[in-house]
């Protein structure tokens, strides 16, 4: 009997669509020469979701999402909703969606392939063979924290504030999904928090000393404050392993990460909760409206997603592998979207970059059969 496995597609804004349409090729190729057999489905979610029925996360969305093995999404946001109240902007739906499946850890690899070492704007030798893992939490923290809002006091004043918060059950699932991933890695775990300061990130901390203590004792725990990882990620970046950090700190890292690799266009991730519940898959680049609907977006990210989804969600691991290294291939032909372009490279769209990766999987299988 053929294993049939649901994914459910959220295009979502901007260059979301355009990347997702190449990714569903790669999809379906899977499907028809791999050992499960993918079907797909689409919901709206983001500003695309308003536009049509009002909000950003539409209810069908979440029972969608729940009903399917995994999610794969594009991106939300754009200069057209910035104006809406922060209740009905597309960033809701995605932090809607996030928190409705439980998705607290988000892993955000920072690969550098050997292509594109000349790519980034750091020098060749502090990025190239980088292989590090961030991991972030995704459902708590000052994104969710309450009290939040802007009140006008009695004299007119405007009073706005957030709230970061941590329970010791938080922390410890975080850190025990850094834990066994860098068990499976270099052995090495560190914790970022600004434990100088903030009295809900020296709790982490401890947390993270007492976890390590009694679970992991094999393995390495280091502490690091968030300004001094942000410094060592351009100084020294391959001294890290995996990182583990809170929310708000990890969405800053990451972007810095990114651009360890070459371009935010490279960028894919994983946001998992507990076992059973389907994971998304999601390129850590935004929505891009400069270049929405102009067919020059990179589609890597969420092809890197999608063998993201292949690893953790569906457990295929020799596909994630193959998928991966097609990528690879097809950079060392000298392919490349604008965002990763270098001089004596050959430029192509989101389509024609899709499509090579396609080719280069196909005649891969060809010469293993
Ligand atoms: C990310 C994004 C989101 C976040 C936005 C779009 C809400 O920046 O996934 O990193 O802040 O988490
Ligand atoms: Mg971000």
């Amino acid at each position: 009997m053929t294993v049939s496995k649901h994914i459910l597609l959220l295009p979502g804004d901007g260059i979301g669509p355009e990347v997702v349409a190449e990714t569903v090729k790669i999809i379906e190729w899977f499907s028809e020469n791999g050992p499960v057999k993918f079907t797909t489905s689409t919901s709206l979610l983001g500003g695309a979701a308003y536009d049509a029925v009002g909000t950003p996360f539409p209810e069908e969305t979440v029972t969608n999402a729940k009903k399917s093995d995994a999610v794969l999404l594009g991106a939300v946001g754009g200069p057209k909703w910035e104006s809406l109240p922060i209740a009905k902007r597309p960033e809701k739906g995605l932090l809607g969606i996030r928190k409705e499946l439980a998705l607290f850890a988000n892993l955000r690899p920072a690969i550098c392939f050997d292509a594109l070492a000349d790519a980034s704007s750091l020098k060749h030798n502090i990025i190239a063979g980088l292989d590090i893992m961030i991991v972030r939490e995704l459902t708590g923290g000052i994104y969710f924290g309450q009290p939040r809002g802007v009140e006008t006091l009695p004299d007119g004043t405007r009073r706005g504030f957030n709230t970061e918060v941590y329970t010791s059950p938080e922390v410890e699932r975080i850190g025990r999904v850094a834990f066994e991933l860098a068990a499976k890695r270099g052995g090495r775990v560190c914790s970022v928090d600004k434990a100088n300061v903030l009295e809900c990130t020296e709790m982490w901390r401890e947390e993270m000393i007492k976890l390590h203590q009694k679970e992991y004792p094999q393995l390495e725990l280091s502490h690091m404050y968030v300004d001094n990882a942000a410094m060592q990620l351009v100084r020294n970046p391959k001294q890290f392993d995996v990182m583990v950090t809170t929310n708000m700190f990890g969405d800053i890292l990451s972007d810095i990460a990114s651009m360890l690799t070459g371009s935010l266009g490279m960028l894919p991730s994983a946001s998992l909760g507990i076992a059973g519940t389907p994971g998304l898959y999601e390129p850590v680049h935004g929505s891009a409206p400069d270049i929405a609907g102009k067919g020059a977006a990179n589609p890597i990210a969420t092809i890197l997603s999608f063998a993201m989804m292949l690893r953790y969600s569906f457990d295929l691991k020799p596909e994630a592998d193959l998928l991966e290294n097609a990528v690879k291939n097809v950079l060392a032909q000298g392919l490349r979207t604008g965002d990763i372009m270098q001089d004596g490279m050959k430029k192509v769209g989101t389509k024609e970059m899709g499509e090579a990766i396609l080719k280069t999987l196909a005649s891969s299988k060809r010469a293993a059969a």
